[in-house]
């Protein structure tokens, strides 16, 4: 059964959900972490993408994706002529820098859930792409590797949800970067046959 704090949540509008996070102790995350990091974008973006969680430089910023991970995904965007506030949405599976950035654990990402729920309910995005293992992970509930989930389109939240690499892994992979662009254009064509639809 859904807690009265799911079910708040579920009824937030923007601002409220900004705030709950900004102030939310509902894991262990809250104690370490310097500024929560709710998400940004466009607030009806087509493009929703999902990474694991903030980084040292996230932490301190407030802000997704503002390393050098961040950077690739910019250009990986701009290759799509997309940005981060041109029909893309960028958020995390939990809102708090993990200490030293260590995966999330099953309870943090699961208190955290019901924000990220909320976000993609009030987006309604066509397509959802995680970014990483634990990202894709988390919401397919698969133990899988990346190799055996990209490729597919999956499903979360009735949204379609493809999988890639990690920007922080692609750094370090150019071969894995070559499969990261195919996954980005089968990304395209899925958002385009929706609208074809
Ligand atoms: N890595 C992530 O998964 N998320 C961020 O916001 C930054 C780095």
């Amino acid at each position: 059964a859904a807690s009265d704090r799911d079910t708040t949540i579920a009824h937030a509008d923007w601002e409220q959900l900004e705030q709950m996070v900004s102030v939310c102790t509902a894991c262990q995350l809250c104690q370490t972490r310097r500024k929560t990091v709710f998400g940004v974008g466009d607030k009806q973006a087509d493009w929703l993408f999902i990474g694991e969680g903030p980084g040292a430089r996230e932490d301190t910023l407030g802000e997704p994706f503002v390393g050098q991970a961040g950077k690739l995904l910019d250009s990986m965007l701009q290759a799509l002529k997309l940005g981060r506030n041109q029909n893309v949405y960028i958020a995390n599976i939990v809102k708090c820098r993990p200490p030293n950035n260590r995966n999330p654990q099953d309870i943090e990402a699961q208190q955290c859930r019901p924000y990220l729920l909320r976000q993609i309910a009030l987006i309604q995005p066509k397509l959802i792409v995680t970014l990483g293992k634990v990202a894709a992970q988390n919401l397919l509930g698969s133990g899988d590797s990346i190799a055996s989930l990209r490729g597919k389109l999956h499903e979360f939240a009735g949204i379609p949800l493809i999988v890639t690499y990690h920007p922080a892994y692609l750094l370090r992979s150019l071969t894995d970067k070559a499969k990261a662009w195919e996954d980005l254009c089968f990304a395209r064509e899925t958002i385009l046959m929706q609208q074809r639809k």
